[in-house]
C-alpha cells in the first residue's frame, strides 16, 4: 500500500513539473472569446488558418473535405481554400520537409492539428497577439508568451508592429524584468478587428483539435435513449417468461 502511495506521489510531482516546464513563462493569459457553435466564426478562422499558417505548419490529422463539418460546401472549399494541385480529400500537409524547415527557422514548425488541446485556447489567443520587434533575434521578432520563439509574426501586416521596452524593477537583492509592449502601429486592422480575427482563428483551431465534440455529445444522448428502450424490452420479456410460473 505504502509503495502505491509513493508511486502516485512521484507521478503527481513529475506531472506538475512537466506542466510548469510546458508553460514556458509565467504570463497572464487573456480569455479567448470564442463560440464553437458559431459557423461564421469557424469559417473565418479556417480561411485565416489555411492562408497564413499552412505555408509552414501542417495539420496532418485533418482533411480539407472535413471542413464540411463547419458548414462549408465542397465548392467553397475548392474555390477558397485549396491551392492548385490539391484535392479536397487531401490532408492539410506542407510540401517543405521538417528537416529543411529546421534549417530555415532553427526549429521545425510543429503540426497544429491538436495544438488547441496541447496549449489551450487562451494560450493561443494570447500568443498570437503578443509579438513584438526584437532586433536581437534571427527573425527580428519576439513574443512575451513564448520567449525567443523561432516563428516570425506572420500576421504583422494586419496587427501592425509593436516595439517593446524592458522595465527593470530593483528590489532588495533581486531584480524583476517586465517586457512592456507598446501599441502596434502600421497594421491594416484596428485592435478590435485583429482580436476578432484571432478569436475566430483560435475557435477554428479548437474545432480542428476536436472536430466531433458536438456530434459526440448528440450521439451520447441517442445511446442513452436506445439503452432505456432496451431495458424496458428486457423487463417485458422477463415478465412474459415468468407469467406462467407464478
Ligand atoms: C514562416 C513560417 C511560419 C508560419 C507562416 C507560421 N508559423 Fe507558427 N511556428 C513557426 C515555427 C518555426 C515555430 C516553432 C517555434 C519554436 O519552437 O521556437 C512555430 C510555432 C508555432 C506555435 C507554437 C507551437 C508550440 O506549441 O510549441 C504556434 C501555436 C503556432 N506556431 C501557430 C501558428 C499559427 C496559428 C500560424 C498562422 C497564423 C502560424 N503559426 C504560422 C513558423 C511559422
Amino acid at each position: 500500500m505504502k509503495s502505491v502511495i509513493t508511486v502516485l506521489a512521484t507521478l503527481a510531482t513529475s506531472f506538475t513539473i512537466s506542466m510548469s516546464a510546458h508553460a514556458n513563462v509565467d504570463v497572464q493569459l487573456d480569455h479567448a472569446p470564442i463560440n464553437p457553435t458559431d459557423a461564421a466564426s469557424l469559417q473565418a478562422g479556417a480561411r485565416t488558418f489555411v492562408n497564413n499558417c499552412l505555408n509552414c505548419h501542417s495539420a496532418g490529422l485533418v482533411r480539407y473535405n472535413q471542413l464540411k463539418g463547419i458548414g462549408l460546401t465542397e465548392a467553397q472549399i475548392k474555390e477558397n481554400l485549396l491551392f492548385t494541385g490539391q484535392k479536397v480529400g487531401d490532408m492539410m500537409t506542407v510540401s517543405a520537409s521538417p528537416r529543411d524547415q529546421r534549417e530555415w527557422f532553427g526549429n521545425a514548425p510543429p503540426d497544429l492539428s491538436v495544438e488547441a488541446r496541447v496549449r489551450g485556447v487562451d494560450w493561443l489567443y494570447t500568443y498570437m497577439r503578443r509579438f513584438y520587434r526584437d532586433p536581437s533575434t534571427a527573425t527580428g521578432w519576439n513574443n512575451t508568451v513564448f520567449p525567443n520563439v523561432a516563428m516570425p509574426h506572420v500576421l504583422w501586416s494586419l496587427q501592425g508592429m509593436s516595439e517593446a521596452r524592458v522595465e527593470v524593477e530593483k528590489g532588495e537583492g533581486h531584480e524583476r524584468k517586465t517586457i512592456v509592449i507598446e501599441a502596434p502601429t502600421g497594421g491594416s486592422m484596428t485592435t478590435a478587428q485583429y482580436d476578432r480575427t484571432i478569436a475566430d482563428l483560435v475557435n477554428f483551431m479548437g474545432w480542428m483539435a476536436e472536430p466531433h465534440a458536438i456530434e459526440r455529445r448528440n450521439l451520447g444522448f441517442l445511446v442513452l435513449i436506445a439503452l432505456s428502450i432496451l431495458i424496458l424490452l428486457t423487463y417485458l420479456l422477463k415478465a412474459a417468461y415468468w407469467k406462467d410460473i407464478h
